[in-house]
This record gives structure tokens, C-alpha cells and sequence, in this order.
């Protein structure tokens, strides 16, 4: 007879997406309880290799093909991983022809397009976060820069890959910065722009899974966003991370969930939004107390790839019902207590131009505590793996302790090789201790 709890398990999931996070997803996906089948649009070089995961041709900004391949095939749950086709309204698409998709609607995907948008809604719930003055012309934006007198952090309103934040060292390099974004850099996403006070503080994120009105927290996560070792050089999308992350213990969690989490969903619900998928708080922990220094409508790359690997076999059934609205009737989602650690394998040059098209070789065997994730690979028709991307590869460890964990997953990346492979050996130097 019909469990309720059986019957919320979701047997054919797609996930959209090609990056390491949607594979890490997949791969998460697929072994849930449950899970028959996974498919990923478009997927990459790993997720072709990955069992029981089938490949969709369809780019993540084909709305009407994903939804087609989806009625066809039958999908019972969709994941969104990345922002751009979330922005973009693809939730909305999915949803409105009956799909239950894990992953916010374009509304409020403005969560993370829209840095004004997310201000507002800041200072509206009254979640901690830095000063801020909204601009929408260069004029506007140069007369409280020198209003202020002090280089004010600048970031261009919409999406920008990243790329978009200025921490000015200057008046100087502000006013650049404001330049630039008016002088049309970003396209659309820089028609308006944020200044804001500069901060300082270690970071870390945090990730809420939610239903519209409850939410579940995943430990936190540390990334690293520099390229070089010592935390320097230009930024990238990251070059690897940690969990659970000792900068907040089981206490300030929860005071993040208070303070932060909750209040936010509950905005967005006093919008009349209804939020189901990850609300995902960059946190700055700075000597006067956290403070909110971005949010982001999905999961973090690489913080998704490392924490996976932790979490239990109900994933599916918990995305399930954050996407139907029923978080109440999931079961708890089990976490691992051990230590996560990922690195990523970067192509030569990033985060500037790449090279790609290197043959990936790897004699790494998988196993429960050892993983490797593709990014930027595509499969070739002869069954090898070449590069196409900046961030290539993500090797994932679990083990006892941090120290560990990290041993094995550079032991990892010692059996896996492509020319001009590129990589920090100091991730995780915040907490290890060799
Ligand atoms: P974002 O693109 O919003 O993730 O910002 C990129 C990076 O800029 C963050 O990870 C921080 O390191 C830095 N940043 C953003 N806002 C501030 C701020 N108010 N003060 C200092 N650093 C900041
Ligand atoms: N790891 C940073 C990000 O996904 O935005």
C-alpha cells in the first residue's frame, strides 16, 4: 500500500547543468533512495561516465526543449543548478507545465540578480549586512563616492560571472570601477550598481535547502576564491573548499539560520514569493558580527562538490519536497560527521583565456571517500575526456580530520593529468595543520 513517505520519492530526476556542481548533483542524485534514473542537460566529460546517468543535449537556456524532454521522459524532479537559466525564469517555465523543480522562480532569483533587490530585502528583514547606497547612473554613483570620501566597495547590479565586485583599495580605483560598469562592461547587469561600505572578516557559505517556508541548513563551507596560494591573485569562481567549516560552530549555525535564513525566507514569502530551492548566504564573519556579503538563488561551485559527499541518501526525497512545498513530511537529511575536502584542477591560464582540448588521463578509483567530479570536459567520441573549460576537475576526499581528508584528495589529484593542469596545494591551509 501507498507509504506517503514512499510515495514522495522521486525515481527520474534531471539536472541542469554542466558544470562540477550538476555533477556532483548528479552523482548525489543517483544514489539517493529511490532514484532511478538521472539525466543532466547538458552535462559534461564526468557525467557521461557517471552510472545510471544519461546525457541530454539541450543547453540550460532551452527552456521549451528541457521542458519537452522532460514531459517526454517523464522526470518526476528537476534540479537547477546554475543562476543564469533561474534568472531567466526556467523554474517558472518548468512549474507551469506541471514539473516539480527544485530551484527559485525568476522572482526570486533576484536574490542573487539583482544586487539592489537583495539590499532592499536586507535592510526590509533587518538581516545584518554592510551600509549601502544604490545608484543607476555614473553621476549618481560618483557623488556619493566623494560624499563618502573612503574607496566604498562597488558591484554592478546584475549578474556578472563573478566579476562584477570591485573591494577598492581607493577613491581612485572606485571611480573606476563605477566607470567601467557605466561604460557598459556588463551589459544590462551594470545599468545599476550598489556601493557599499568595505567590510573585514574570513567568509564563509551557507546553504539553506528550502520548501517555500521551512528550510533545512547544510554545514558551512569555506571556499577559496584567489587563484594563487596565500589567498592571492585575481579572483575565480574557486579553486577549492572545505566542510564543515570550524569558523562557525553548531551555535553560530543556528544564529545564522535565526538571523539570516529564516528572516530571509519569510521576506520573500511577505513578497508573495514562494522560494523553493537553495537560499545560499556568503557570509563575511567580521569582528563586530556576521554580515550578509552576498546571496545566491543555488548552491555554491565547489562548495556543492564538497558537501555532497556528506549528505545522505534522502537528498532526493528532501529536493523532492522542498519543490512540492511539503518539507514537513521529508525525512531528516542524514549528515556525515567526517570532514570534506576539494580541490579543483584548473586549465592553464585561468582565470584569464584557457587553453582547452588537453586530453584528460586519470588512473584515480573512486570510492566512498574518494571522488572526482568533471567541470569543464566534454567526452570525446573515442571515450576520452578532453578539457573545455577554466575549472576542469574537482577531487573530493572525506575522512577523521581535515588533515586527512586533504592527503587524500591531493593523493587523488597526484593520479589524475592534463597539460598545463593547473592548482593551489594550500587549500584548506585555514585548518590544516601539515
Ligand atoms: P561577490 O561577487 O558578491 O561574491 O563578491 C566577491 C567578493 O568581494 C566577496 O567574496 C568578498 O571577498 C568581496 N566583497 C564583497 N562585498 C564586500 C564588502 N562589503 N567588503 C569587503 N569585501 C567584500
Ligand atoms: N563558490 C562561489 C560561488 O559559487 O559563487
Amino acid at each position: 500500500m501507498s507509504d506517503p513517505a514512499t510515495s514522495l520519492i522521486p525515481a527520474r530526476v534531471l539536472v541542469v547543468g554542466g558544470g562540477g556542481r550538476e555533477n556532483a548533483l548528479a552523482w548525489a542524485l543517483g544514489r539517493s533512495h529511490g532514484v532511478e534514473a538521472v539525466w543532466v542537460a547538458p552535462g559534461n566529460g564526468g557525467t557521461a561516465e557517471l552510472a545510471g546517468c544519461n546525457q541530454l543535449a539541450i543547453a540550460e537556456s532551452d527552456a521549451s526543449g528541457l521542458l519537452a524532454a522532460c514531459l517526454e521522459l517523464a522526470i518526476e524532479l528537476v534540479v537547477v543548478g546554475p543562476e543564469g537559466p533561474l534568472a531567466a525564469g526556467l523554474a517558472d517555465r518548468l512549474r507551469a507545465g506541471g514539473l516539480a523543480v527544485f530551484g527559485p522562480g525568476a522572482e526570486g532569483a533576484q536574490l542573487e540578480a539583482s544586487k539592489q533587490w537583495a539590499k532592499a530585502l536586507m535592510v526590509e528583514a533587518a538581516i545584518p549586512t554592510a551600509g549601502y547606497w544604490p545608484a543607476s547612473s555614473r553621476d549618481q554613483a560618483l557623488a556619493i563616492l566623494e560624499a563618502q570620501a573612503r574607496p566604498l566597495v562597488v558591484k554592478a547590479d546584475g549578474l556578472a560571472a563573478g566579476k562584477g565586485v570591485t573591494v577598492a583599495d581607493s577613491l581612485q580605483e572606485a571611480r573606476a570601477a563605477i566607470e567601467e560598469i557605466f561604460e557598459g562592461r556588463f551589459g544590462d547587469a551594470g545599468a545599476s550598481l550598489v556601493l557599499e561600505e568595505r567590510t573585514e572578516g574570513p567568509e564563509v557559505s551557507v546553504f539553506a535547502l528550502c520548501d517555500g517556508e521551512r528550510l533545512v541548513v547544510l554545514p558551512p563551507a569555506q571556499d577559496h576564491k584567489r587563484i594563487g596560494e596565500g589567498d592571492t591573485g585575481p579572483n575565480t569562481g574557486g579553486m577549492g573548499a572545505y566542510a564543515p567549516a570550524p569558523l562557525l560552530d553548531d551555535a553560530a549555525l543556528e544564529d545564522v539560520r535565526q538571523r539570516v535564513l529564516a528572516p530571509t525566507l519569510a521576506a520573500l514569502r511577505a513578497r508573495g514569493i514562494d522560494y523553493r530551492g537553495v537560499i545560499y548566504a556568503g557570509l563575511m564573519l567580521t569582528p563586530t558580527g556576521m554580515s550578509v556579503i552576498e546571496f545566491n538563488c543555488r548552491f555554491g561551485d565547489p562548495e556543492c562538490e564538497t558537501l555532497m559527499p556528506l549528505l545522505g541518501p534522502e537528498l532526493a526525497q528532501v529536493l523532492f519536497a522542498c519543490a512540492t512545498g511539503r518539507l514537513d513530511l521529508a525525512p531528516a537529511l542524514t549528515i556525515a560527521t567526517g570532514c570534506s575536502a576539494c580541490v579543483i584542477a584548473a586549465a592553464e591560464g585561468y582565470p584569464g583565456e584557457v587553453r582547452r582540448g588537453d586530453r584528460i588521463d586519470s588512473q584515480l578509483a573512486s570510492s566512498d571517500s574518494l571522488q572526482l567530479f568533471h567541470a569543464g570536459s566534454q567526452r570525446q567520441a573515442d571515450g576520452s575526456a578532453v578539457t573545455s573549460g577554466g575549472r576542469v576537475l574537482a577531487v573530493v576526499a572525506q575522512a577523521d580530520s581535515f588533515d586527512a581528508a586533504f592527503a587524500a584528495a591531493y593523493g587523488g589529484l597526484a593520479q589524475v593529468h592534463f597539460e598545463g593542469i593547473t592548482y593551489r596545494r594550500d587549500i584548506g591551509h585555514q585548518v590544516r595543520r601539515s
